[in-house]
């Protein structure tokens, strides 16, 4: 038998409004790791629930293992060796680590198939753990884990099954670098032993670590398929956007002012954060730097009145201010997109109008309190323009946009509240190159109006290529202040991992 053990032909699959797929094309062989490109909605994520068996073709065929195959649900395709890590998580929150990993397939004992095997289980589940350098414990219950760590539970679930096929879409956008690398050594280990991996990612000097071929995706369509090791960055990205890109950084004049819109004194909170003293400027992007766990959402969510604080003064426009909740930061003229947008963000169920008004309707009414509707609508049709979401209209439900336009809904919902001061954490994660460009442009157009934006990021170049200052943190103190002349990813670095 051949070493394409995968193929898929002529994949069409129609939603209502929109063709996700037009007859596109895909092959995989054993032992290889195939990167799957392409913008937010380019159909990377549907064509992979179809060979999975989330969704059913409306046309087409898939042939594995030389053998037509059709698959009426994920638990047929999951029979034949093929499993998928969903872009969403699929996780029981109030389970914990191992019912996850075992949900539906719990060891049981030789003698008696109705009695849990607890000890092999948990043997098992404590190797899976292992392989993957994940410090958790298997009886923590999910919902207590950070994102990155449900994010590795989901790999470790997948893993745990020994897959023919396996699909990850996007396993790495809330992870840390030392996480990427347990998670690409346990990929190169299921290479060598034959397995056939998608990997989904919008993260492409990363996937030159990993991958072999890639496929190219644009609106539905197959754009082409290319050996990793010889194509150019550049190339793909072209392939992508259908165009080439300019400076992924867009310049702006180099930052001068010096009024305080924000200034933050000795800001403590028991245990997580300590003395913190920074001040924000208008019209200024500050990058807060740092590795996972450095305290830097929790900075976030203490300024937004989301966690309550012990200690410190907050100013803004140089007034004393207390911010004990979140209402009370938004009317103070704070905003914060959470890094966590499926949790705290969207609501799924209601249209992408909706989400993107929602918490905005008191400026968009009349005196009687009644919606100005036109005025609702207009604004949000603006904003889905500008970040250009891509949606049949503005009454699909959020639930049916890819990933990245999801996330581009929360954008547009804070951009809309035009507040001073806006936190935004982890900005373009799982978003698309043409898209991180939109976005940067729309920041850099806010600090131009006045706005002053705090930009939490894990990836260096966009900290680097985006701020005028940068703050480092770690254990939950500021450990160095960078200017965007001076500041380099090694400085960067240096006072990230600082010892104590
Ligand atoms: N269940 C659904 N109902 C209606 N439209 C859908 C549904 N699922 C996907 N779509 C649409 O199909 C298109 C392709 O979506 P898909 O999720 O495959 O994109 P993607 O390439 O994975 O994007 P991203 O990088 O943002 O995750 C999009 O226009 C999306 O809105
Ligand atoms: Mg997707």
């Amino acid at each position: 038998m051949s070493d394409l053990f995968l193929q898929m032909n002529n994949i069409t699959k129609r939603f209502p409004g929109v063709v996700a797929l037009s007859n596109v094309g895909f092959t995989l062989r054993r032992g290889e790791v195939h990167a799957l490109l392409g913008e937010n909605g380019a159909g990377k994520s549907t064509l992979m629930k179809i060979l999975s068996g989330v969704y059913q073709p409306d046309e087409g065929e898939i042939l594995f293992e030389g053998r037509s195959v059709t698959f009426a649900s994920p638990l047929e395709a999951q029979l034949l060796g093929i499993t998928i890590i969903h872009q969403e998580f699929n996780l029981f929150p109030d389970l914990t680590v191992e019912e996850n990993i075992f949900i539906g397939r719990e060891f049981c004992k030789k003698n008696n198939r109705w009695q849990l095997d607890a000890k092999t289980q948990r043997q098992k589940v404590q190797t899976i753990l292992d392989t993957l350098n994940l410090k958790i414990k298997p009886e923590t219950r999910v919902a207590d884990l950070t994102v990155a760590q449900q994010q590795m539970v989901e790999i470790a679930k997948a893993i745990s099954v020994n897959a023919k096929i396996l699909i990850m879409d996007e396993p790495t956008a809330a992870l840390t670098e030392s996480e990427i690398d347990s998670l690409f050594n346990v990929t190169r280990l299921l290479k060598q032993q034959g397995t056939g991996i998608v990997y989904i990612s919008h993260r492409l000097e990363e996937l030159a670590l990993i991958a072999d071929r890639a496929t190219v995706m644009r609106d539905g369509q197959f754009i082409g398929t290319v050996d990793y090791e010889t194509v150019q960055i550049s190339d793909l990205i072209a392939m992508m956007v259908g165009r080439k890109l300019g400076d992924i950084y867009p310049r702006r004049p180099p930052f001068t002012g010096r009024d305080a819109v924000l200034e933050v004194k000795n800001l403590t909170r028991k245990d997580v954060l300590h003395d913190i003293h920074f001040s924000l400027y208008r019209g200024e992007i500050l990058g807060l730097s740092g590795l996972m766990g450095a305290g830097r959402t929790e900075l976030a969510r203490a300024l937004f009145g989301a966690d309550k604080i012990d200690g410190g003064e907050i100013k803004l426009h140089g007034k004393a201010v207390a911010i004990s909740s979140v209402h009370q930061a938004i009317e103070q003229g704070i905003g914060y997109l959470t890094e966590d947008r499926k949790k705290e963000g969207l609501a799924l169920g209601l249209s992408v109008e909706l989400n993107i008004m929602l918490g905005n309707y008191p400026e968009y009414s009349d005196a009687f309190g009644i919606v100005k509707e036109k005025r609702c609508q207009q604004t949000s049709e603006q904003l889905v323009n500008a970040l250009r979401i891509k949606t049949p209209h503005l009454q699909q439900p959020a639930l049916h946009l890819s990933g990245g336009n999801q996330q581009k809904i929360i954008i547009a919902r804070w951009v809309c509240k035009d507040t001073d001061i806006l936190i935004f954490d982890e900005p373009t994660r799982g978003i698309d190159v043409g898209a991180k460009l939109e976005i940067y442009e729309l920041m850099n157009r806010l600090v131009a109006k006045g706005k002053s934006i705090i930009m939490i990021s894990s990836e260096l170049p966009e900290i680097l290529g985006m701020c005028d200052r940068i703050l480092v943190m770690r254990n939950g103190r500021i450990t160095g202040e960078l200017d965007n002349a001076t500041a380099t990813q090694e400085n960067i670095m240096k006072y990230a991992t600082l010892e104590d």
